[in-house]
């Protein structure tokens, strides 16, 4: 019981139907309630984070599905008071929301850029905000920001995702700087590559898979309970004096 009593959003959460390919916050989602969170999945796939939520509550776990679009401020505003009036706070905030597309910076074009950007450098800026809100009220919480090994190292594929990460990587440690007074700690997590529902499309093909492979130290994909596991511990009171950190969860990739 790790997260006791602890109230806690993970966006992009939907993928967490036992039974399917999992994603990193479906997986995350089903890590916290097993450790006494009460978890509140938003997406923007709403059928799959209905059943995923009440898959949950059936399982005799506290869950609840918000439809919540990262990029946009009045859904944020929404969710925190929707989380707040059936749960009585917010604790933990994981932005875990993604998109990806690869393409030669030649080919890209400004739909790319502002599309990643807003899902991912403006949706972990607007949750932020909007958490932070609620966690001042009560000088105490923890903000985990997914980003990506690739705002550490370069990528051959995705110039634009790595530059968004890269954006999420350093706003987690200008806000963990800001608010290390206030209680409020925030702290970014770099995972490596994993089957998930956002890769499952391009991992599928051996001559996109095995190369890759090939750069990992540890030689094989993440499973994406290894990725929860770092979230779970950064989220959680165990973390305590750990703010402006990035845990890296690669397999060996970034060292090697
Ligand atoms: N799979 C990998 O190899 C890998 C590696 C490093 C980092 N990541 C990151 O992990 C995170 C989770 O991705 P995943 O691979 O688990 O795939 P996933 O498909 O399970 O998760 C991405 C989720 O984000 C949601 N989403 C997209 N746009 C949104 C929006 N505007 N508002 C709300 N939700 C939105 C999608 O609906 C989806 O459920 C992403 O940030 C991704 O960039 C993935």
């Amino acid at each position: 019981m790790r997260l006791k009593d602890k109230v806690a959003i993970i966006t992009g959460a939907a993928t967490g139907l036992e039974g399917e390919l999992m994603g990193y916050g479906g997986a995350t989602a089903r890590l916290f309630a097993r450790e006494g969170a009460k978890v509140v999945i938003v997406d923007i796939k709403d059928d799959i984070g209905e059943r995923t939520a009440a898959q949950m509550c059936e399982q005799g776990t506290e869950a609840m599905y918000i439809h919540l679009d990262v990029t946009k401020e009045d859904d944020w505003n929404q969710a925190i008071k929707k989380t707040v009036s059936k749960f009585g706070k917010l604790d933990i905030l994981v932005n875990n929301a993604g998109v990806g597309a690869g393409n030669p910076v030649e080919d890209l074009t400004q739909d790319d850029w502002d599309w990643q950007f807003d899902v991912m450098a403006k949706g972990t800026f607007l949750g932020t905000k909007y958490a932070i809100r609620e966690m001042l009220n009560a000088r105490s919480g923890s903000i985990v920001n997914v980003s990506s090994i690739f705002s550490i190292i370069g990528s051959r594929g995705d110039s634009i995702y790595s530059a968004a990460k890269g954006a999420i990587h350093s706003f987690t440690k200008s806000v963990a700087v800001m608010y290390a007074d206030k209680g409020i700690r925030v702290n970014s997590v770099h995972p490596g590559w994993a089957l998930t529902p956002l890769s499952v499309d391009a991992f599928s093909d051996p001559n996109i898979l095995n190369p890759k492979l090939a750069t990992v130290p540890m030689g094989r994909l993440a499973k994406v309970e290894e990725i929860g596991y770092g979230i779970l511990y950064l989220a959680s009171d165990e973390a305590s004096f750990v703010t402006g950190a990035e845990l890296v969860i690669d397999g060996g990739k970034v060292a090697s």
